[in-house]
Order: C-alpha cells, then structure tokens, then sequence
C-alpha cells in the first residue's frame, strides 16, 4: 500500500500491511491474532507530523474513529472527539456552538488522536489547556485505559505517549474542557495586528478563529499543495549562560523568557540566519515565509527531506552553537 497520500509530506514509500480502525472494537479484534503484537507498528492519524523515510516492513495502523458530542454543565462544556476526527473540524464545531477555548489552534492540521501526544500549541494556546482525558488501548493487555491530564505529563511538544509509554498505547477517543464564557487569549502580536487591522475591538470566538487562520495561511504552506509537516525542529530551550555569549554577537537573536532561569529561542530565526530561509535544495528547502518549515516541492524522498534537516542542524549549531531537535517524526 502506498502512504503518499496518508502523510503530508507527500513522501512515496510503502507499508507492507495496513489496516483501517473505524471503531474502537477493532482494535480489540487486531490485537486478538498474536500476529500482530509482535509486528513492528506504526500509528497514523493524519499522518501530519511525520517523515517517511523508507518503505515500512509492518503494519500501518490508520484511525478513522468519528464522532464528535458534547454535553454541557452550567457554563462548563465537555466535548468528546473520536481519534480520528481532523482536529480543525473540532475546532470548527466549538466555534460554530460558541464554546470558547480552541479557537487559538484553529487550523492545525493533523487529528484529534495526535493531538495530546506531542501537546499541539499555537499562538499562545496549547492542548494542554483545553485537554480534560483520553481513552486509549493498551496493546499488550488489549484493554482500555482513561488517562487524566496529570498522567498525560505534558509539556512544550511533549507528553508520556512520546516518552515512557512509547508506543504502547493507541488514543481511540479525547474528552476536552471548553466554556461558554470567552476567556480570548490574544497575547499573540500578530492576533492583536491583525484584529486592530480588521478594525475590531470587542473580538468573539469566531473573530479570533478566523484571524489566526489568517494568519496560518499567509505563513505556512498548504500541504495539499506542498508537502510539509509543520515546524520541523523545535524551537531550543538553552540555560541563561549558553544565552549570554549568543546575545552579545547576536544583538537581535529573538528569544522568549522559558521559566527557572531558562530562554526560548526562535529555531526559524536561527535557521533564516544561517541564510536557508526559501532556499530550494533539490526537491527540497525551507518555506519562503518561514525558515521553520521544510518542503516538498515534489517528489522529494524522505532521506533527502532527512539529510537536507541534517544540514540545517550543522549549520545552525556551527553558528550559534545550539543544537536544534527534531519536532516531526522520523520513521526510518
Ligand atoms: N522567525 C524568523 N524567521 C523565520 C521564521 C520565524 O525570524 O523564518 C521569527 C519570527 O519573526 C518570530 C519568531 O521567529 O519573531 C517566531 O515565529 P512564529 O511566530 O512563526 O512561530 P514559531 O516559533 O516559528 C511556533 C510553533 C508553531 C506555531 C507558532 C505560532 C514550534 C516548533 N512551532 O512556531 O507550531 O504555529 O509558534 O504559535 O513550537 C508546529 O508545531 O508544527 C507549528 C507550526
């Protein structure tokens, strides 16, 4: 089966096995033949945050689980989303009922079952602060599991799905907090710009919806268009002292305060600085309007897309002396 059209980078390879989950109890009837406990695995969803680098020798597990309910209590909303809704179609239903909360991670692709792994963020607003709990199968007992937002240990892009319970574990459904009281969260410069440019004062949900979909467009690449997958690295998390010799060269190096004595840098900054912004590299590059974002411009192979991310870390670290992380998944 060719996964082309099942990641966003738009990488040609092919998985040996493939199998769609429409419903939680497939699952359970999977892992019911052994066979299968002992393939090697990969779960998808919208396949948004990965990079394909060789043909997959296993079983390539694809959510379909629909479904979207909520129930509300006073002003408190709980909404419940299969794993394999498009997040922003989630998005999308909270706006159109007025429950407030989502409305900053407006147009993230990807879906609803991805979303706690790697606590998806976006102009000031992470999953976590919308998160309530997951349900999800654990593989080797083939039972369900609730995890609370305490067991899902999340943080910046991080959770435990991506650390201890590695692969263990596949999200079926996710259960979020929302309200019917706006609390609007537009800390982010470019919400405000673009609110006070529209001419608006007193912004509802939906305003604040569209302007950060605005924003996305104008910045990011359409995948259906050209593959990418997002922000490819991090942005790094150094200690104060590594930061001081980074500002005295660096005067401008754009950076954020990150708790305990430590700081955020911006990775698309270091990147464009290091002169890759827009650069075309064979079928390759980063995106014009942000250095963050690395592209398919057709055809490209994952090792390439790989070795090009490689280029880009060596460069930035002989620069600045900072190591960049991978954000996306590399599936080798
Ligand atoms: N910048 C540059 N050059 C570039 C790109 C960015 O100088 O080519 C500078 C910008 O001028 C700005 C700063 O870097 O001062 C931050 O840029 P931006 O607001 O575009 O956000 P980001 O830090 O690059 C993060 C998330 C995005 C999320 C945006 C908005 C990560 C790894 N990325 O990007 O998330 O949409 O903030 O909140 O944290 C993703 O994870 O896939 C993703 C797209």
């Amino acid at each position: 089966v060719s996964l082309k059209n099942f990641n966003t980078f738009g990488v040609d390879v092919n998985a040996r096995f493939f199998v769609e989950i429409n419903h939680e109890n497939d699952l359970v009837e999977l892992f019911m033949d052994p066979q299968w406990q002992h393939t090697e695995r990969l779960v998808m969803g919208g396949g948004s945050n990965m990079l394909l680098i060789n043909d997959f020798g296993g079983l390539v597990i694809r959510l379909n689980i629909r479904g979207i309910e909520h129930r509300i209590n006073h002003n408190e909303v709980f909404v419940e989303a299969g794993a394999g809704e498009v997040w922003n179609d989630l998005v999308n239903y909270c706006v159109k009922h007025e429950f407030a909360g989502m409305e900053n991670l407006s147009l993230i692709p990807g879906s609803v079952g991805a979303s706690p792994i790697q606590n998806i963020g976006a102009y000031g607003v992470e999953l976590k602060d919308v998160f309530e709990s997951c349900k999800a199968f654990e593989i080797a007992s083939g039972k369900f599991k609730t995890f609370s937002k305490a067991d899902c240990k999340f943080d910046y892009r991080e959770s435990v799905f991506k650390d201890e319970l590695k692969e263990q574990f596949i999200i079926t459904s996710v259960k979020f907090h929302v309200s019917l009281i706006p609390n609007l969260n537009l800390k982010y410069g470019a919400i405000e710009q673009e609110l006070a440019h529209r001419g608006i004062i007193n912004p509802t949900i939906k305003d604040v919806s569209q302007v950060v979909s605005h924003i996305r467009l104008s910045k990011l690449p359409d995948p259906s268009t050209i593959g990418n997958a997002g922000s490819f690295f991090k942005n790094p998390v150094i200690t104060a002292a590594e930061f001081a010799p980074i500002l005295l060269n660096h005067p401008d190096v754009v950076h954020y305060p990150a708790g305990d004595n430590l700081i955020k840098l911006a990775a698309g900054w270091l990147i464009e600085q290091c002169g890759w912004k827009g650069k075309v590299v064979g079928n390759t590059g980063t995106w014009k309007n942000q250095a963050l974002v690395l592209v398919n411009h057709g055809g490209a192979t994952g090792q390439e897309v790989y070795n090009f991310s490689s280029q880009i870390i060596d460069s930035v670290y002989t620069k600045f002396g900072v190591n960049l992380q991978r954000e996306v998944n590399i599936i080798k």
